[in-house]
């Protein structure tokens, strides 16, 4: 298949009226996938009412069939043509958040959407994403698209068109480019069935962000417990892995600072994912800066970019560093940990 690439700027308001949004949204019509920016990660987006174009999600996408996807919508009213008995607390949330990078689990209305979409469940994971060219695309098709991240499955999510390329040229419909992402980690994912809400996906709406709002949250054990299995189907997969190992360190920077040189003296290549605060300190082979500490979203932004950036360098073993977890901390922390296959590294305590 022949991808189409097009280029949107996405600074101008009349989106509504590009040839190449026009063009993206008569081929979701036609039950055709297409990839678009949103304020998180670039999606894969595909007719959610639809069995083939779920299907030409999940074979593009090599993503197990057991794995739901997130419906996107343009408008607070097209909930209501997919969702069910919504709750006050989810109400609330959506209106708190949306357009924004928070995704709700709702029942499902019956017999509307792919079964594929929901993997069969009676539930629905539902987003309105706030990025223009995502909002004017979906509004342009009217219909629910299903969007999960546009990456090859297991690797980090895309957070420009360039990674979108990479993975799936040649075997998707077209590629919109609308220039880099924002938050840089994919949505908070909560779940709204039950009385309080539970986040199953850390996000950049944080557990603080959500209590402020409904003044209870709690989020699902097996976010912090690897003996739990996860609520979401699709946290227990390894996700956002880089081809070299990742190892999480934690210690000082002089101790860091031995582990590269040890393996360096194996005559191993070593790759560190440090901070700009912390850049001038280390010595190894490749050192990319991801962000800088006294600003966790700017970690969080340039998280996927950096672990994507090692696969371009000859590194045989990567080292991170690893954040508190409070705020989109618990976010980066989730993502790193898979990335690492929750392989960490202590400084001994005197
Ligand atoms: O930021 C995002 O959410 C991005 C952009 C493209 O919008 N999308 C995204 O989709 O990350 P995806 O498919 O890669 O992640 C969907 C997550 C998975 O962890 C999946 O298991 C969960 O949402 N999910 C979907 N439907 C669910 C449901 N009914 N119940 C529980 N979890 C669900
Ligand atoms: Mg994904």
């Amino acid at each position: 298949m022949r991808t189409k690439h097009w280029h949107v700027d996405n600074s101008v308001d009349v989106l509504d009226t590009y040839p190449q949004i026009e063009e993206a949204a008569e081929l979701l019509k036609q039950d055709e996938v297409v990839a678009f920016p949103t304020e998180t990660v670039y999606g894969l987006g595909g007719n959610a009412l639809s069995d083939q174009a779920a299907a030409k999600i999940f074979a593009a996408k090599g993503r197990p069939a057991d794995n739901p996807l997130i419906v996107h919508i343009a408008s607070k009213q097209q909930v209501a043509d997919i969702a069910a008995n919504i709750s006050q607390t989810a109400e609330r949330l959506m209106e708190a958040f949306w357009p924004g990078p928070l995704t709700v689990i709702l029942e499902k209305q019956p017999n509307r959407l792919s079964q594929l979409v929901t993997a069969g469940l009676e539930t629905v994971a539902v987003r309105m994403p706030d990025h223009p060219v995502a909002l004017a695309v979906i509004h342009k098709c009217g219909l629910p698209i299903a969007a999960p991240s546009a990456n090859r499955s297991g690797k980090p999510s895309p957070t420009s068109a360039r990674h979108v390329q990479d993975d799936l040229d040649g075997v998707i419909a077209g590629i919109i480019d609308g220039g880099d992402t924002g938050v840089g980690v994919e949505s908070t994912v909560v779940d709204c069935t039950g009385s309080i809400p539970v986040i199953l996906r850390p996000g950049g709406i944080t557990k603080e962000d959500i209590e402020a709002v409904v003044g209870e949250a709690a989020i699902d054990a097996a976010l912090t417990d690897m003996n739990q299995q996860p609520k979401s189907p699709g946290m227990k997969y390894k996700h956002y892995a880089p081809e070299a190992p990742v190892y999480l360190l934690n210690g000082s920077r002089s101790w860091v600072q031995s582990r590269i040189n040890e393996q360096r003296q194996e005559g191993k290549k070593v790759g560190l994912l440090t901070t700009e605060e912390n850049l001038s300190f280390y010595e190894a082979d490749v050192i990319l800066p991801c962000g800088r500490r006294d600003d966790l979203r700017t970690v969080a932004h340039s998280l996927y970019e950096v672990l994507r950036a090692f696969n371009e360098t000859d590194v045989d073993i990567i080292y991170s560093e690893t954040f508190p977890t409070d705020g989109v901390g618990l976010a980066i922390m989730n993502r790193l940990e898979k990335a690492a296959a929750h392989r960490w590294l202590h400084e001994k305590r005197k």
